[in-house]
């Protein structure tokens, strides 16, 4: 399931983002990945010991924590901290599929990575390129979205960050554990979990929302794994 999680951040929120990273050290992406990867990143990261990126990490997973539409799609159990990154001067990232489980660097914390996020921190138009494409058994689609927005797919899709040929491209991005690690189980959840909140909204007859309500909690029970 690939979903659009809009307004994620505040255009402030973005803003004081931004500013916080103008003077930051960014190192080289190649860092975080294993050879595979490193083979086809070409980008820039905040290092991952750097205070200012555990900082704007906690403000990334405190607002998404928040917004109901990426609770209701993540289900989320572990998340990994944020990290950040920069594209530019033609910088890319290559068709790969992130790892499989990956440590929190708590202790040795595991977390399988269920789901992939990266939240924009620059509008299209400050970039050319960019484009995240995110490869499916329904082809491969582009995703490019304003400041402040995310967007979230299943971390077993092969994806790449087309070059990068004007501006900077800023963004947020981590793995997160699902209480449901089957993207389809995940996708049913939210259309039944969106489906009862809108019958709810338009007034439905209560005994049968309480009876679909039911059938969601029973099959999150069956599903959810701690
Ligand atoms: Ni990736």
């Amino acid at each position: 399931m690939l979903l659009h999680i809009p307004d994620v951040l505040t255009t402030e929120q973005v803003a004081g983002m931004r500013a916080a990273m103008v003077d930051a050290d960014w190192t080289d992406g190649r860092q975080t990945v294993g050879p595979q990867g490193a083979k086809v990143k070409r980008n820039l990261q905040l290092p991952d010991a750097s205070p200012l990126r555990r900082q704007l990490g906690e403000q990334v997973v405190a607002a998404l924590t928040r917004h109901p539409l990426y609770h209701a799609a993540a289900l989320p159990l572990r998340t990994i901290s944020p990290r950040f990154n920069r594209y530019e001067g033609g910088g890319e990232y290559g068709f790969h599929i992130d790892g499989a489980v990956m440590s929190t660097g708590h202790g040795d914390e595991q977390v399988r990575s269920d789901i992939s996020c990266t939240l924009f921190l620059a509008e299209p138009d400050e970039y050319d390129g960019g484009e995240l494409i995110v490869s499916d058994t329904y082809g491969e689609h582009e995703v490019k979205l304003p400041a402040g927005h995310a967007i979230v797919y299943p971390s077993s899709s092969l994806h790449r960050v087309t070059p990068v040929t004007r501006g900077a491209r800023i963004a947020a991005f981590f793995w997160v554990q699902s209480l449901v690690r089957d993207d389809g189980a995940r996708r049913l959840l939210l259309e039944l979990d969106t489906s009862i909140r809108e019958l709810s909204a338009a007034g439905a007859d209560q005994p049968a929302i309480l009876r679909l309500t039911g059938v969601y909690h029973n099959l999150l029970r069956r599903w959810a794994e701690t």
